[in-house]
């Protein structure tokens, strides 16, 4: 549970965007919406800090006073995310460099480069000063340092760093050489210092190359995190810290990894597609999280009361601890228009991730500004101000929360899919057979698919314990080490069942091609080679012989101990494997050599999470209701999200916490509805 008990609820307040007169009705507005937690300061720097080592306090102390008096918890940011003027000025140098060559200049957020001395050094100073005045403060409940760690830079401080971490990793240049393939394109290098930043060039650049420099700023902005959170730390044990992730493509962030650094795992997620595609990325997000959060298992520690003086380290969770810090309270923002949500989205999203696991729902932002760069980003006192639609909402998403303040526990899932952001990144390089490839979209349709046809879904990085779930997927895992191809071939030999999909394994972990036929390092667990690819344009697609259909992708398939379960028809394929089942030790291993589309999608992997003993969560749910479990002791609460328009019939039976009716059943959800069910287990 978290810190007093209740689920988090609230959002990032930004009160130095407003007169002192505001704030005390930002207080009220706050307990009337049952606000229970903000996050302050995140871009304050310039007003905490107007002038080098000068510090203005006493408004943030006024803030934090009001809202410890108003029983609101903080989640205190370092504000080193967007630094200020006079630093950009002082530190031309900091700025950061892009891939062509050009120097940005301050006048938006995240202008600095993370590997510079002179930007480190400013930030620990003012993220030491906020620990110096406020780390025993008690309205003071977790540490939010930064946001959305995620910038890059091509400087000279970036490419010395860079030079460095590279040494640190392979050690000497011979190595080097051999692991990014220099021999192509006459590359070989022979000093260190004849290494940069894989800057614009040419031509196709080396994948090694692009691959490293990836990696090398995942550890770089990871140093950044750490460093704040040990000087955070040191000022009182007692403080959990976090930092939010993003999401999305241009991330060179491992979240996995990032996780067992930090105290809960944090995530921003905003949807991109406004129709029923928000709520599938809704799901996968809160699956995403959970999964990183369980590598959180050392150096993480129990969020606690609000300023709790005390040095013992709290105890570690179970199950792991993640907050959804950020989401948009209305609008879904879609290829550049503002999409308005519709009544009771915003609740539904927002219970989907408590669902999840989160420990409440967060927003970005409290009050929505006058000016500056995000006037039209939502907020929970939006424009119009609390005599509005969203507002209502906000206080009855308050009062919803509040009800389920018993929610606890782990989330039922029977299938784990496979995510790994080397690969991804990996995927995204020029030079590959076919711009469309995706290993994020590959783990979306799979992803998808479960959501539809109602199962549960962890998702898991190569290497996590695998126990306990009866099918495996590995959408497009196109990077695999020994390592990992041993993970995948000691699940499936013990018995467990695995659907791999095209490009799996058929790279290493330095993105070279595994020769001998794709897909690589999985071939025999598999039991096929592909000899040849067929990439698909845009808008192309193959049929298949059972009436369905496969994009992106195709392969020429041999089965080398495997059966073929699918074929092509149509076009060169006609006739050939493109879906193959293998046995291997004791488990069976599914071969997909194409991206199915949705439906097909959904057909396949029922077949195969059937065939493997998986059962969805409530397999009486109706099309467009979620259904997803949480298990606690001796009690499981069942989360029912009518996504749909229509009024809707789920038998369940229970008491619903959120309206306190019993269950026999089964529970009516009218259009867009939810309701949580407290279910006896024994
Ligand atoms: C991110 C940032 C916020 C805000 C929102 C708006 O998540 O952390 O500061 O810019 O996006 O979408």
């Amino acid at each position: 549970m978290w810190s007093d008990g209740r689920l988090c609820y609230g959002g990032d307040y930004n009160p130095e965007q407003w007169p002192a007169r505001v704030w005390a009705e930002d207080v009220a507005l706050m307990r009337r919406a049952r606000v229970n937690l903000v996050t302050v300061g995140v871009f304050a720097w310039s007003r905490l800090e107007p002038a080098p080592g000068r510090y203005t306090f006493d408004w943030l102390d006024q803030v934090l006073d009001l809202l410890h008096s108003g029983g609101i918890r903080v989640a205190l940011a370092t504000p080193t995310a967007s630094p200020p003027p006079w630093f950009s000025l002082a530190h031309p140098g900091a700025l950061p460099v892009t891939a062509d060559g050009v120097r940005l200049h301050h006048g938006s957020r995240d202008t600095y480069c993370a590997a510079t001395p002179a930007y480190r050094e400013a930030a620990l100073r003012i993220a030491g000063a906020l620990a110096d005045r406020y780390a025993h403060h008690p309205a003071l409940a977790l540490w939010h340092v930064h946001n959305e760690y995620g910038t890059t830079c091509h400087c000279e401080h970036t490419a010395r760093a860079f030079r460095r971490w590279l040494a640190d990793r392979h050690g000497d240049l011979a190595t080097l050489n051999d692991v990014w393939t220099t021999s192509f394109w006459s590359q070989h290098y022979s000093d260190w210092a004849q290494i940069s930043t894989p800057r614009a060039t040419q031509y196709l650049a080396n994948p090694g190359h692009l691959l490293d420099f990836r990696r090398f700023w995942s550890d770089t902005l990871l140093a950044a995190y750490t460093e704040q959170r040990d000087l955070l730390r040191a000022a009182n044990p007692a403080i959990p810290i976090t930092t939010n992730y993003v999401l999305g493509d241009w991330v060179p962030v491992d979240h996995a990894r990032w996780a067992r650094e930090v105290d809960l795992v944090a995530v921003d997620h905003y949807p991109s597609a406004a129709d029923g595609g928000a709520e599938e990325q809704t799901a996968l997000a809160g699956d995403l999280a959970r999964g990183w959060a369980r590598h959180a298992a050392t150096g993480r520690r129990t969020p606690v009361a609000a300023g709790r003086a005390t040095t013992d380290p709290p105890a570690t969770p179970d199950p792991p601890a993640w907050l959804l810090m950020e989401s948009a309270p209305n609008q879904i923002h879609t290829g550049g228009r503002m999409h308005t949500k519709e009544p009771g989205r915003m609740i539904r999203h927002s219970l989907a991730h408590v669902a999840r696991g989160s420990h409440g729902a967060m927003f970005f932002q409290w009050r929505a500004p006058a000016g500056g760069a995000e006037r039209f980003h939502s907020a929970l006192v939006p424009h119009a101000g609390p005599d509005s639609r969203v507002f209502r909402e906000a206080a009855e998403l308050g009062a919803a929360l509040e009800r389920l303040t018993e929610v606890q526990g782990s989330v039922e899932a029977s299938v784990a899919v496979a995510v790994d952001a080397p690969s991804a990144w990996a995927l995204r390089q020029p030079g590959l057979p076919s711009p469309r490839l995706d290993h994020h979209e590959e783990v979306a349709a799979a992803h998808r698919a479960l959501w539809h046809t109602g199962y549960g879904c962890d998702t898991v990085a190569p290497g996590d314990p695998l126990d306990g779930y009866r099918l495996l997927v590995l959408p497009a895992l196109y990077l695999a080490s020994d390592t990992t191809a041993d993970w995948v071939r000691d699940y499936v030999h013990g018995g467990g069942h695995l659907l791999a999909t095209y490009l799996s394994g058929a790279a290493d972990e330095h993105a070279r091609v595994r020769l001998g036929g794709y897909p690589g390092a999985l071939r025999d667990v598999l039991g096929v080679w592909a000899e040849e690819f067929h990439p698909l344009a845009d808008g192309d697609h193959v049929r298949l012989a059972d009436g369905g259909t496969g994009l992106v992708w195709a392969e020429t398939l041999r089965p080398a101990g495997a059966d073929a379960v699918g074929w092509y028809a149509g076009g060169v394929l006609d006739g050939l494997p493109a879906v193959t089942r293998h046995r291997h030790g004791a488990g069976t291993a599914w071969y997909v050599s194409t991206r199915p589309d949705d439906d097909t999608y959904r057909r396949l992997l029922d077949r195969a999470a059937r065939a493997a003993g998986a059962t969805p969560v409530c397999p009486d749910a109706p099309p467009g209701v979620e259904a997803v479990r949480r298990r606690g002791d001796r009690v499981s609460w069942l989360f029912l999200l009518n996504h749909t328009d229509r009024e809707l019939r789920v038998p369940a039976r229970g008491v619903d916490l959120l309206t306190g009716a019993p269950v026999d059943e089964a529970v009516i959800l009218p259009p867009g509805g939810v309701a949580v069910l407290r279910e006896r287990t024994g």
